[in-house]
């Protein structure tokens, strides 16, 4: 497994792929967890090379206790990804990838606005950003997401048509804990009291009748509902969950039953 930390490097393993394989790439903030592997698993199901890119993305955070408590697993993520076998690992420096300093964005001016973009100003443009860059750089065939952020998979989707990008974006499934759970990197800052009521989150917005029932049964259960909206037949939410100071976010998406 070749770790690419320099524009170089990444260009170089790019450079000596196969021009007749197909490139798949799974981006990540790091903190690897099992929904990162299946995304993972399923790039090299169906591609001949894989490479994965761990950078903490200053730009999509809006909030610096936020970032500076991001959970940081660098060596484990590096082990891990060599056990599943992947041909390169990004990690690039900020000045690497934001030669601009962020002058330049790819700002979506509908969509990006509402739901966690409504609670998180500026989140989407920094994601965009960054993914339009690792994308220029990777130049994959094909990039996966997780479904449990649908609304930056929609989001990415948009941007591949609206840019005419020579890349398919694949979805696949939330994978959860057998409480149900989304998979996260930010559960493991869930204090123990916390990770324990956590998985209601799931099980109201699968089970509430109504967005506004939802919202009802998430205060009641001590949650602090950000959102819940369904949008074709999707339910989407967001909650916070523990004390001010040590709270984390928890988003979740579930479809509906018609
Ligand atoms: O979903 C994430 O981990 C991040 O938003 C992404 C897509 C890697 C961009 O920083």
């Amino acid at each position: 497994m070749i770790v690419a930390r320099t524009l170089g490097e990444l260009r170089s393993w790019r450079d000596a792929v196969d021009s007749e394989a197909r490139v798949g790439f799974v981006p990540t903030m790091g903190a690897l967890h099992k929904g990162h592997t299946s995304l993972i698993e399923r790039s090299r199901a169906t591609c001949d090379a894989t490479a994965v890119s761990i950078y903490v993305n200053p730009t999509q955070f809006d909030n610096a206790d936020d970032l500076a408590s991001y959970p940081d697993t660098l060596q484990d993520d590096l082990a891990r990804l060599e056990a599943l076998s992947v041909d390169c690992v990004f990690v690039p420096a900020y000045q690497d990838l934001y030669p601009d300093d962020f002058a330049y964005r790819i700002e979506e001016r509908q969509f990006s606005s509402t739901l966690c973009g409504a609670h998180r100003p500026g989140h989407f443009t920094g994601v965009l950003t960054v993914v339009m860059k690792l994308l220029n750089l990777v130049q994959p065939d094909a990039a996966f997401f997780g479904e449990k952020d649908f609304q930056q998979l929609t989001l990415i989707r948009n941007m591949v048509d609206a840019f005419f990008m020579n890349v398919e974006i694949v979805g696949c499934p939330t994978i959860r804990e057998s409480d149900g759970l989304a998979m996260s990197s930010r559960n493991l800052n869930l204090a123990p009291s916390d990770r324990r009521q956590a998985p209601i989150f799931h099980e109201i917005l699968e089970k509430a009748s109504s967005d506004d029932d939802a919202r009802r049964q998430l205060g009641e259960a001590g949650f602090l509902v950000d959102y819940v909206e369904t949008i074709e037949g999707r339910r989407l939410g967001a909650v916070t969950v523990g004390p001010t100071g040590q709270s984390v976010r928890l988003i979740d998406n579930t479809e509906l039953e018609m």
